[in-house]
């Protein structure tokens, strides 16, 4: 049975209607249907009124999704850990790129406070004005003697900076291709509107960039896949990559984010590919829904990532799971440590239950990793 989603209210229908009227105008404009990336890059990011540039809650119990950070501070602690040595080593700065409703950016500042290793700066790179201001507010409340590290750009340093740069789900938000293999061959799964206005899905032969994207992706594994099989390439990760990491010259890079290593991405068991959307805290497959008022993200292919760091000049990436990578980094110690400081059972259990989120196979444990660059 298809799940039924809840129904927006007026102000919100009203507003995904603009964004859907702007998405038909590029639609009518282009002569045909819109690739799907484009098409993810509207939803989201369309200025005013895409899923991140407007205004809607998003993050938290209160919104479509929960993020790491956003279950409490045992992530940030940890990662504060992996970060110290970096920002020790080179007294440098802290660039965050998306840092969301700001939760990452406070307890890790107050972390790494306690470990006596500040950054120089804190940097949040943010594109959303709106989201500018609730990682201001969160700061101000938390940490307001630490506000005089932070500053917000909206790209990457013209610069040269060096220190420790964090991702925590963005790579996941950048848009990607959408493609269908069958008995015919490969075709690009795009969007289109029918005579009613409604967005359909279309399919169209592959053109050029599309074909190579898959068969670099594929490549061995594209026999061995079921057909007919749909899933995703994200052309776009090895150039943005490049770009947001330009002017770092020295020190690392955390990228964490839903996904797997390339032979367990595209396998049999995701013939529909990793495209999910999220709203009010429902997971769906249906992106052509709301625009504007739910997440669209596709999970990372993690050899993708490390070949796009090889070629953006950082030659030695790894990977490992995200429950890992904790324990990795002192989770024992983090959750003994804020056992002992509270006798409140119920703070208590909140804290066993973050653990369990952040760390369980069937939960983030081992479908969140973690990438860690060195340049
Ligand atoms: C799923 S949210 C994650 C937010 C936050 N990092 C967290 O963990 O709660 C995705 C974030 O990525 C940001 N984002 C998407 N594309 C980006 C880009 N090209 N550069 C920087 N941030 C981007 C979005 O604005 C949003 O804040």
């Amino acid at each position: 049975m298809p799940l039924r989603l809840p129904e927006p209210g007026l102000d919100e229908r009203k507003h995904s209607e603009s964004l859907a009227d702007l998405i038909r105008a590029e639609i009518r404009a282009g002569g045909g249907p819109l690739d799907f990336a484009r098409y993810m890059e509207l939803a989201l990011y369309a200025p005013g009124l895409g899923y991140y540039s407007a205004g809607a809650t998003k993050f938290g119990a209160a919104g479509d999704f929960v993020t790491a950070p956003e279950l409490g501070f045992v992530f940030a602690r940890c990662l504060a850990r992996a970060v110290a040595p970096t920002l020790r080593a080179t007294c440098g700065d802290v660039l965050e790129l998306g840092p969301g409703s700001g939760a990452l950016a406070v307890e890790l500042l107050l972390e790494l406070e306690r470990l006596d290793a500040l950054p120089r700066r804190y940097m949040l790179l943010e594109r959303s004005a709106d989201l500018r201001e609730r990682q201001h507010a969160a700061l101000m409340q938390r940490c307001p003697h630490l506000e005089k590290l932070t500053s917000w750009l909206d790209a990457p340093p013209a610069q040269s900076w060096g220190g420790a740069l964090i991702a925590n789900e963005v790579i996941d938000a950048l848009p990607v291709r959408l493609f269908a293999l069958d008995d015919a061959g490969l075709r690009a799964r795009v969007v289109g509107v029918d005579d009613n206005g409604r967005f359909t899905w279309r399919e169209i032969p592959a053109d050029a960039s599309l074909t190579q994207s898959a068969e670099s992706a594929l490549a061995e594994l594209w026999s061995a896949l079921p057909r007919p099989y749909r899933s995703e390439v994200r052309p776009m990760l090895k150039p943005w990559l490049a770009e947001v990491t330009r002017s770092m010259t020295y020190g690392a890079a955390w990228f964490i984010d839903y996904g797997y290593p390339r032979a367990q991405f595209y396998c049999q068991q995701r013939s529909e590919g990793t495209l999910r959307c999220h709203y009010r805290h429902r997971a769906h497959d249906d992106p052509l829904a709301w625009p504007g008022l739910q997440d669209l993200t596709a999970w990372v292919d993690f050899d993708d990532l490390k070949r796009a760091a090889g070629a953006a000049g950082f030659p030695s990436a790894v990977d490992v799971t995200q429950a890992q990578f904790l324990f990795e980094h002192g989770l024992d110690a983090v959750f003994s440590d804020a056992y002992a400081q509270t006798c409140d059972e119920a703070t208590r259990y909140r804290l066993a239950q973050e653990v369990k989120r952040l760390t369980l196979p069937g939960q983030m444990g081992e479908t969140v990793r973690v990438a860690v660059l060195h340049r």
